[in-house]
């Protein structure tokens, strides 16, 4: 017989028992879906199907969280079903399933879905600790400054745009006017090794060579985790590995840890969050190395009553921050009924800065540096510091205002007038002083005027100086009037004489 009319018989036959086997394939059971993020890293996603004929039932299973998929039929090999909108399909490939599928606004994403134990879909609940009082690390006296890598690098942070930053914060003076910390947000990590040791993905060929660059130049570093199996960007998570994961933490040389609850919700409830947050400051203070906690959990569960008890030294108020006006003026204008939580060691966090970031004018950004200060937020800027322009180092490094963030009283803001689109806050400073801040929320330049009175100044002798004009001002008489552009800020420092 010619090699033809044997593949003429070969291939119907091949194709008849593919089909067969096919039909012999039953699906049922736990998938995991892992989709590359480029690192090396997979994201992982799980499904639990049921198979009827060629019907597909099922869902998405993330802990307690689970979500149901439709109209799922595997036919001739193919899968396909639709979860949250989103069709997904596949090819089964032996005992894989080639996967593809298009988030909206999303380029289409490819994965392969294979086998997986039930165990690692639903991770079994660990006990949580009683409560106490994880005692006072002594650090950040004053609220916390540095640079975060996520607003500006998110998934794109490396170990070269650390080492970068290390440097820019040293050249352009931002290390001699209080930044400080350099911290590397998610997407950092690798699997866990055989000994459940975490490890990192290729972006961060070595930890401990990067620690002890960003500490050869008089810094410190920071680096994040999630109490949940996985971080918010699906990378490994600390869950089950506390006490080895703080170690090791330490043993890189890391400063800083921010905390993140992400998947932690698949497990637990919010009212458990103060014992899931407690077991990692017993497990940072165990490691005998000083390391600021900082929680992210956004601001649920009135962390900002706990945070201090399980080692907190700041915690997050709220959702995420954008480079919008409308994100950060929503976010500054929510702080105020929780600003007598602070005390030294203990801050409220609005989250990150977006200062430079490009998507506000330069009066925002003003604002934005203003508002946090007068919060005694964390300073935390979030752009590119190896590209600053002139205005944007201005406002990061403006000392007169910084030194209002940093005041060792730690005395909260307050707010003494308002209006619709105005608001004047008033911050008692150390040595006699008030900073003094008129917010024009509108979209019009405005005379904002204040009694002095309702900031306790009046008949006093006062001197004043305005922050970002870094010039005196004439006080006279018992009101102050400031004309504030659109979106802007003026700041003063009222000290009696
Ligand atoms: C959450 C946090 C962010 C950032 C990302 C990282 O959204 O609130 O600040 O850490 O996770 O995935």
């Amino acid at each position: 017989m010619s090699s033809n009319w044997r593949s003429l018989l070969v291939v119907p036959l091949l194709a008849a028992g593919a089909i067969f086997l096919h039909s012999q394939t039953h699906l049922n059971g736990f998938w995991v879906l892992k989709v590359p993020t480029g690192d090396g890293n997979f994201r992982e996603s799980y499904f639990e199907l049921q198979q009827s004929g060629d019907q597909i039932t099922g869902k998405q299973v993330q802990g307690r969280r689970e979500t149901a998929i439709s109209a799922g039929t595997f036919q001739d090999g193919k899968l396909h079903f639709v979860l949250r909108q989103t069709p997904y399909d596949g090819v089964l490939d032996g005992g894989k399933i080639n996967m593809h599928y298009q988030p909206p606004n999303s380029n289409m994403v490819e994965g392969v879905m294979e086998r997986s134990g039930a165990e690692a879909a639903r991770p079994p609940r660990l006990p949580l600790p009683e409560l106490h009082d994880v005692p006072d690390n002594g650090l950040a006296r004053t609220p916390p400054m540095g640079w975060n890598s996520w607003n500006k690098f998110a998934g794109k942070v490396d170990d070269a745009a650390v080492r970068g930053m290390a440097d820019a914060m040293v050249s352009s003076g931002m290390s001699k006017v209080g930044y400080q910390y350099i911290n590397i947000d998610d997407t950092w990590e690798g699997p866990r090794d055989a000994k459940g040791n975490i490890t990192t993905n290729r972006k961060f060929p070595d930890m401990k060579a990067l620690a002890d660059y960003v500490h050869s130049k008089g810094l410190k570093i920071g680096i994040y985790s999630s109490p949940g199996p996985k971080t918010c960007a699906g990378y490994e998570g600390t869950y089950g590995h506390e006490d080895q994961d703080a170690k090791q933490w330490a043993a890189w040389g890391f400063d800083y840890i921010k905390y993140d609850w992400c998947s932690a919700d698949q497990i637990y409830t919010d009212q458990e969050m103060q014992p899931v947050y407690q077991k990692m400051g017993d497990a940072l203070r165990k490691t005998g190395r000083p390391i600021v906690f900082s929680l992210c959990q956004y601001g649920r569960s009135e962390v900002w009553k706990w945070g201090a008890q399980v080692g907190g030294n700041l915690w997050r108020t709220t959702g995420d921050i954008s480079d919008r006006w409308n994100s950060m003026d929503r976010i500054g204008s929510r702080q105020f009924d929780i600003a007598p939580f602070i005390k030294p060691g203990h801050w409220n966090d609005p989250d990150m800065l977006e200062i430079g970031n490009g998507g506000m004018t330069n009066d925002e950004y003003k604002t934005h540096m203003s508002l946090w200060s007068m919060l005694a937020a964390p300073l935390l800027a979030g752009n590119d510091l190896r590209s600053m322009s002139d205005d944007i180092k201005a406002i990061l490094m403006n000392t007169d205002v910084i030194a209002v963030d940093q005041d060792k009283e730690a005395h909260p803001v307050k707010k003494i007038a308002e209006t619709e689109s105005t608001v004047v806050l008033a911050r008692p400073l150390a040595g006699k002083s008030t900073a003094i801040g008129f917010f024009n929320r509108g979209d019009q330049p405005a005379e904002i005027s204040v009694n002095l009175d309702s900031a306790g100044l009046t008949g006093k002798k006062l001197v004043a100086r305005d922050l970002w004009l870094h010039q005196p001002v004439q006080l006279s008489g018992d009101h102050y009037s400031a004309t504030v552009p659109t979106h802007g800020v003026v700041m003063l420092k009222v000290t009696e004489r």
